[in-house]
């Protein structure tokens, strides 16, 4: 097998290890009852705590939730400013919760621009949950995929400045180790929920050979039923990673 190969080709039935969410919808499923956006964006933070016990439950590794992204400070300085609020609230009623569940806390992002009282919180929350063993929740926020890319090469071009790094080992692999999930499993499962079809900016780098499943579910809808009926059609695909089929039947029998 190639050095080249992003995972060892999974077997029919297995359930994703890591799975990333765009969580999209919150505001046309206010539209539809008539409320304001942000009355969405309260009920979708109801949501991400079903699917975060969902995901617990189902012994799932890795979940990431593209909660803000970079191209989100373009909304009403309004709606930006409550879902900061909201952020903020949200963090602070759950992670109690959050560490009892044994959940580890990690936030991906550029953060600098956020408030210094929502940065100590994060920094508190993942400090906090940084030594749990289940769940690892990460929560993308002021992200994007071209960002992380971006802050790798800066990184990596860091290093070769300083003799760390030649430039002929720069590699995939080794700009890989400098992407923000690099210590995860890769991703497995991308799910969209609200209809769309599109990335977003969200995970370019690690969307590489990820299974992508797209919901019309609007996120304020979405519970545990419909995060089993992703896993389920992810355990129906063929992951095949270059190969052909009968090479993957033949090595999962191997
Ligand atoms: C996703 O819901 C939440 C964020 C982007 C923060 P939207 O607010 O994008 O909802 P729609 O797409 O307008 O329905
Ligand atoms: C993507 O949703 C960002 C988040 C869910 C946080 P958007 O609603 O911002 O995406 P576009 O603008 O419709 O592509
Ligand atoms: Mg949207």
């Amino acid at each position: 097998m190639s050095d080249n190969v992003p995972a060892p080709p999974l077997a029919r039935g297995w359930q994703p290890r890591h799975v990333a969410i765009v969580m999209d919808g919150n505001g046309r499923w206010a539209q539809q009852r008539s409320l304001p956006r942000t009355a969405g964006h309260r009920e979708g933070a109801k949501a991400v705590r079903r699917v975060v016990e969902a995901c617990v439950e189902r012994g799932i590794a890795v979940l990431t939730l593209f909660a803000f992204s970079s191209e989100n400070w373009r909304r009403p300085r309004r709606e930006i400013e409550i879902l900061m609020n909201l952020f903020l609230t949200t963090l602070r009623s759950e992670i109690r919760r959050l560490d009892a569940a044994n959940v580890c806390l990690r936030f991906i992002g550029d953060h600098h621009v956020f408030s210094s009282t929502l940065q100590d919180y994060m920094s508190k929350a993942e400090k906090r949950t940084m030594q749990n063993t289940g769940l690892r929740l990460v929560i993308a926020a002021n992200y994007g995929g071209r960002w992380d890319i971006a802050q790798a090469a800066r990184q990596a071009a860091a290093d070769i400045s300083v003799g760390r790094l030649r430039v002929d080992d720069l590699t995939p692999e080794v700009l890989h180790r400098y992407t923000c999930l690099a210590d995860l499993p890769e991703l497995d499962l991308f799910i969209r929920t609200g209809g769309e079809q599109r990335i977003s900016n969200f995970l370019l780098w690690q969307l590489a050979y990820a299974e992508l499943y797209f919901s019309e579910r609007l996120w304020p809808d979405y519970d545990a039923s419909d995060l089993e009926a992703a896993c389920a059609a992810f355990a129906s695909r063929q992951r095949r990673f270059g190969q052909t089929g009968e090479q993957v039947v033949q090595g999962s029998h191997a």
